[in-house]
């Protein structure tokens, strides 16, 4: 699919399909009233008949309005116009570019002139469209016989903008192919099952990249290695698989070498059986996306090379799976992470803090700016914020903050949860430094109580997305969240 951003006026439009929104005031923007004038108030007339109320998520195709030069107009409901925000403009973009496709337009022009949300630019808006489109388009059909591909799909989209804003927008268009292209990248390797992505199938995939971009290196520590260094945390989760566990780094340097980097780190437990604390049967599958907060760094590191963001950025993904054996974590065991402090394992399940905590140690090394990790760490976290919303936590305020404005700014929200001192007292262990779990209340914030004591020596947040990565229900799948938030941070940081 091929996207474009050109200024031109609707009446010179030839072929494909114009796409115009409409508000629920049903009043003509400046593109539909020129629409209008030529095809003598045909358009008018349709919005009064209302066949077309402007609500959000509603499309009709107008086909032959006189006058007109191309054959097609898509009339696409934008909702109250005041309301106009980052969710309901890529509303705007996902039921035209379905219906688009479902109708078999190949070649679409958008005008969106009209559409205005508080604090976007140019950039923002056509890199926003395309996120929109593309994520609505996304299949997951690699797994089957047949493919799901509509007969005949969309070729090119053609973003038309005020001719003054085409610089800003071709600066959109770079950065929204890049951040859809890496959202597709961290939808794909997590709807992909156990079986198939394991923790060597990511370092591989990893190496790919690193072979698709000359600025990003990739090195994969194995469990040998991760010995020496001390890993006994990470590497007591892993003990109970046949796949050995990969600590998959990549590095990128787009900026000066002694500009320090960001740092993210990813859970990527390729399948979460519980261990011996085994889980219940019931929807035990979803736990192939416990590897999403990996396949997320995975997406950001693509995104970034591509763009060429004048940044420095490090990926540090701890890759194993969780499942139940004669070897695996037993209840009551203590290990030693690369940290030297001991843990005592209360609970198996509660494994991802544990491969966490020695990859958090192990990133120091890098002298990060900051350190992200990315982790779907807590059922809590579900209970408490639902699928809307990802839990941010962290030992930095100005670092939290920034990632709230970020989210909020692309409609990738997320909500900071508190990491006070008193919550700290529920990791007591009796035998070790701390315990793997805080008991019933708080788990949210018990998860995060813990990574906190590996990440003392740098600014750290970390964002829970157990939530928010993947939905279940009919329409289950990954989300490719929370790619967007974390680009939106990056790029406003390279400035
Ligand atoms: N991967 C899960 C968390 C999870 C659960 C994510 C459901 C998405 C949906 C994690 O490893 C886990 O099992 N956490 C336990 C922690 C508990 C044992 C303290 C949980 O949330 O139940
Ligand atoms: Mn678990
Ligand atoms: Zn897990």
């Amino acid at each position: 699919m091929e996207y474009r951003v050109k200024s031109s006026i609707p009446a010179k439009q030839r072929s494909g399909c114009m796409v115009i929104g409409i508000y629920e005031s049903r009043k003509l923007g400046s593109t539909a009233k020129q629409i209008n004038q030529v095809c003598d108030g045909q358009l008018a007339a349709v919005l009064k008949h209302g066949d077309m109320d402007g609500k959000p998520g509603k499309s009709l195709m107008l086909y032959n309005l006189p006058g007109l030069g191309c054959e097609r107009v898509l009339l696409v409901g934008c909702g109250k116009e005041k309301k106009l925000d980052a969710a309901s403009f890529g509303k705007i973009f996902s039921t035209a570019s379905k219906t688009l496709e479902d109708g078999g337009t190949t070649h679409a022009t958008f005008y969106l002139s009209e559409l205005t949300v508080k604090g976007w630019n140019s950039q923002r808006k056509i890199s926003q469209a395309i996120v929109a489109c593309e994520s609505a388009r996304y299949r997951f059909d690699q797994l089957k016989s047949k493919s799901s591909a509509p007969k005949r799909p969309l070729k090119s989209i053609t973003l038309n903008v005020d001719s003054r804003d085409l610089a800003a927008a071709k600066h959109g268009l770079i950065a929204g192919q890049a951040i859809a292209n890496g959202m597709g990248l961290t939808r794909d390797l997590s709807n992909l099952p156990g079986n198939i992505c394991t923790p060597s199938y990511l370092a591989s995939q990893a190496r790919k990249l690193g072979k698709q971009h000359s600025k990003l290196s990739i090195r994969i520590l194995e469990e040998a290695e991760m010995k020496k260094l001390g890993m006994g945390a990470l590497l007591s989760v892993s003990r109970g698989s046949r796949q050995p566990a990969k600590l998959i780094t990549l590095d990128y340097k787009g900026a000066r070498k002694s500009d320090k980097p960001v740092v993210l780190v990813g859970k990527g437990l390729t399948f979460d059986a519980g261990g011996i604390s085994i889980k219940p049967a019931q929807a035990m599958d979803e736990m192939k996306y416990d590897m999403c907060g990996g396949a997320t760094v995975m997406g950001v590191m693509c995104a970034v090379a591509e763009i060429g963001l004048p940044i420095n950025l490090v990926g540090v993904i701890p890759s194993s799976e969780n499942l139940p054996d004669g070897d695996a974590n037993k209840p009551g065991d203590i290990v030693t992470s690369m940290s030297g402090q001991t843990i005592e394992i209360l609970n198996t399940d509660a494994e991802g803090r544990l491969i966490l905590c020695d990859a958090l140690t192990y990133c120091a090394r890098y002298k990060p700016d900051v350190v992200i990790d990315l982790a779907t760490l807590t059922g809590a976290c579900i209970v408490a914020l639902g699928h809307q919303t990802q839990a941010v936590l962290g030992n930095n305020e100005p670092l939290i903050k920034d990632l709230l404005k970020a989210g909020e700014q692309v409609g990738d929200r997320a909500w900071q949860l508190p990491l006070w001192e008193e919550y700290q007292q529920q990791l007591d262990s009796n035998f070790a430094d701390m315990a793997n779990i805080g008991g019933r209340t708080a788990g949210t914030i018990t998860a995060a109580c813990f990574l906190s004591r590996y990440t003392k020596d740098y600014n750290w947040a970390h964002m829970d997305i157990a939530g928010t990565a993947w939905v279940s229900g009919a329409n289950k799948g990954a989300t490719g969240r929370p790619v967007p938030l974390l680009m939106q941070y990056l790029i406003d940081r390279a400035g």
